[in-house]
């Protein structure tokens, strides 16, 4: 496979997996496309192409050399100047691939946010009011973004000569899609939080995390307490969506959220509303949905090495 061909198999991955539901997603390219149509020429030569195939604006494919066959990729969380210098020194790596974002991707990040609104809506919660609870969280994350030196990391890999991607919201679509599927298959055994919490140790890289002081933990509520109505919702869409959602969350019967990390604005919040939190655990939850695109990798013979936080699983034998 080339670069290009598995950033395409990322993305195609992620659409699949998305929650939204393979429609959804369509639907709202299909949507997006006549609105580029419609736009003025400047608006039209300001417009990201990408866009119009790529659903995730925290995904990009960042640095291509046009090699011709990728054989060894170093696949981590955060790939920064130091991986990319370690895959210059492994002497043999073709590709990076890092999970959270860099360069455009990063600047961008805030875009796939909207995801969220929909997850909530499929969950339950109208669309207007989580489109209009999380609107202005948007804009905060991307005015937080905009300071940061987006470009550093992309500039190395640009000299070192090494292809570069990142893969964030298709990775973490995998991951929530894998959680969504096996909650539905257990769903009549789980009663109380302590029974997801059970669930989830049931995964190999929380089990891992767990020997790693990082396995899953109850944020808000207690193991023996009913879980009520369970949803993936802090799970894929970029980043932390509003801390004004929990009240909301409440009022339309949601009962325990599973995230992969929450911050303790939003822990607070969620607990004054009497919603339980399973947060999965940040790292171990990254390696989950990037196993699952690496794993496809792997099948078509391409090796990977894992470094930066991934706890690399394979699910396939040969
Ligand atoms: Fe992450």
């Amino acid at each position: 496979m080339t670069t290009k061909q598995i950033y395409d198999l990322a993305i195609k991955l992620g659409i699949a997996s998305d929650l939204r539901g393979l429609e959804r997603v369509k639907k709202y390219l299909v949507r997006l496309k006549s609105q580029y149509e419609d736009s003025s020429k400047n608006a039209q030569a300001e417009f990201d192409l990408e866009k119009l195939t790529n659903p995730y604006s925290d995904s990009r494919l960042l640095v291509d050399n046009g090699k011709k066959q990728i054989k060894k990729v170093l696949a981590g969380i955060d790939m920064e100047g130091a991986e990319l210098l370690l895959a210059k020194q492994l002497g043999d790596i073709d590709l990076v691939i890092a999970h959270h974002p860099q360069g455009p991707a990063l600047a961008d990040l805030s875009d796939v946010m909207k995801l969220q609104a929909q997850v909530l809506a499929d969950y339950g919660l109208p669309i207007n009011i989580a489109e209009s609870v999380i609107k202005p969280r948007l804009a905060e994350v991307s005015r937080d973004i905009s300071p940061i030196n987006h470009d550093q990391f992309v500039d190395i890999a640009k000299i070192l000569g090494l292809d570069f991607m990142c893969v964030h919201t298709p990775a973490d679509n995998l991951g929530a899609r894998f959680l969504v599927n096996l909650i539905a298959a257990k769903t009549k055994e789980l009663e109380t939080v302590g029974d997801i919490m059970d669930l989830l140790k049931t995964i190999p890289e929380y089990k891992e995390a767990m020997k790693r002081k990082t396995g899953p933990m109850i944020f808000a509520g207690s193991s023996e307490r009913s879980c009520g109505k369970i949803v993936v919702t802090e799970f894929t869409g970029g980043t932390n969506g509003s801390k004004d959602i929990y009240e909301k969350m409440s009022q339309y019967g949601f009962g325990t959220i599973i995230g992969m990390h929450m911050i303790e604005e939003h822990r607070k919040e969620a607990e004054k509303h009497h919603i339980n939190v399973v947060i999965a655990g940040h790292m171990a939850s990254d390696s989950l949905g990037m196993n699952l695109f690496l794993d496809e990798l792997e099948k078509q013979g391409i090796e990977v090495v894992p470094v930066s936080g991934l706890i690399r699983v394979k699910r396939f034998k040969r």
